[in-house]
């Protein structure tokens, strides 16, 4: 009798819950999203009045709700001026969905950054389950930073630093899609300390020749995923630093710009550390490099089991390169007898042309130097009549097969 009830008890909850189910499907109003319009909160978005204050009250309430998916709504057809802004957690809701049809701007001015001590114009932190996603456009207005003559500064000061378009900071199962950056005034995107992402479906577009736009930085992070986007600017595509693991990059065309690229790795000693990277389907049009390693002289890291395959160059130049003795000035950085291992590097199924004769460029250092470095069916031509390319190899150990061409210092 008691086991009756009980099993009846069961059956009837199953039955209610199966009930909500269908009716939550057919009405709206009992799914639990809940939905947050910036023009609620008196924003404007005539590409002019100042909508950071209007976007703050916005993401208050966002970030307080306790739906299911909290939404912030963008709205289309309009421009919305932020200063520098930053969007923080944690956030009572694990599913933070921005819809971003509508465009943004940044200042048209210096002076309307001064005051914020961020490194950033955008800025997420511990904001888990975020989603931007939309047809809109963030446009950083980079032009004006990029001239400034304290650029080539090694460390300009705050008022020299240009900010980063957008940052994730400690924001764990993002996914960023289908939007447009253009002209940052430094990299379009920066992620630092998030866990589980995807990046789709994006162009990241900036002048070949503006300073320091890399596409995407990708540091301290884990299990990130990048796909199917199209980034155009003026320094790495991509570019993959200290902490950094399980990092997959599939379909994405990268040109103009300076490659995909690991590293730098050295500066911050024994933690530098890059693995299990993943870069596949790619083209790379009329880059400055192609794909690289690049790790300073001293330190104690490693760069291991990475893997690049089914890459096409299209007039690249300098298509392959791992560089133990990286430096941006020649002078300044004295050798060392420590360096980051790289090891377990795989360049398979890779074809195209190369604008440089050093197609490919392995410069290892003599007492640590690269080890299992493999290729397979690597096969880089000219691009320019007449000329020969070659390969350079330097204490770099592993195979070369159905490679030219051919790494001498590779055995077959
Ligand atoms: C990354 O790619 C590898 C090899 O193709 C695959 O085994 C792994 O599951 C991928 N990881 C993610 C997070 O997509
Ligand atoms: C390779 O990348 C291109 C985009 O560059 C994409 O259109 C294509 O579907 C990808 N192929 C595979 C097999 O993933
Ligand atoms: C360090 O060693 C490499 C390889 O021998 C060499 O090419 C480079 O010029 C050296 N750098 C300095 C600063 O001595």
């Amino acid at each position: 009798m008691w086991f009756k009830s009980i099993t009846m008890f069961y059956t009837m909850r199953y039955f209610f819950t199966l009930l909500l189910v269908i009716l939550s499907t057919l009405k709206p109003g009992l799914s639990s999203a809940t939905i947050f319009n910036v023009l609620n909160y008196g924003a404007v978005g005539d590409g002019r009045i100042n909508d950071s204050p209007a976007f703050l009250k916005a993401w208050k309430d966002v970030c307080k709700s306790k739906s299911d998916t909290s939404q912030l709504i963008i709205p289309a057809g309009k421009t919305f001026l932020l200063r520098p802004i930053a969007f923080n957690g944690p956030c009572n809701s694990n599913n933070i969905y921005i819809q971003l049809s509508g465009n943004i701007v940044a200042p048209a001015t210096k002076s309307e950054y001064s005051g914020s001590h961020l490194n950033t114009w955008i800025g997420f932190s511990f904001v888990n389950g975020l989603i931007i996603s939309g047809k809109g456009t963030i446009d950083g207005r980079g032009s004006m930073w990029w001239k400034q003559p304290c650029l080539g500064n090694p460390s300009p000061g705050t008022s020299c630093r240009p900010p980063t378009a957008i940052t994730l900071n400690r924001c764990n199962g993002f996914k960023l899609k289908d939007y447009k950056s253009i002209n940052p005034a430094r990299s379009h995107i920066t992620l630092t300390n998030c866990i589980k992402g995807i990046i789709t479906n994006l162009k990241l577009i900036a002048p070949g020749e503006s300073p320091n736009t890399d596409g995407i930085d990708i540091s301290s992070s884990k299990e990130i995923q990048v796909r199917d986007s199209i980034i155009a600017t003026g320094d790495d595509c991509i570019a993959i630093s200290a902490g950094s693991s399980l990092i997959n990059i599939t379909g994405i065309t990268c040109g103009p710009g300076h490659g995909i690229s690991i590293g730098s790795l050295g500066a911050r000693g024994e933690s530098d550390i890059v693995e299990d990277v993943h870069v596949k389907n790619c083209t790379i049009i009329e880059t400055l490099n192609g794909v690289r390693i690049k790790t300073k002289q001293g330190g104690g890291g490693f760069a291991r089991r990475i893997t690049f395959e089914k890459i096409k160059f299209v007039r690249a130049n300098n298509p392959i390169i791992i560089e133990q003795f990286y430096c941006i000035k020649p002078m300044i950085c004295p050798n060392k007898t420590q360096a980051i291992k790289v090891s377990d590097v795989t360049f398979k199924w890779i074809l195209g042309t190369s604008l440089t004769d050093k197609a490919i460029n392995l410069n290892c250092d003599q007492n640590v130097g690269c080890s299992n470095i493999v290729f397979d069916h690597v096969y880089v031509q000219s691009a320019v009549p007449g000329m020969k390319v070659f390969s350079f190899c330097h204490n770099a150990h592993g195979t070369a097969t159905h490679t030219k061409p051919k790494p001498f210092c590779l055995l077959k």
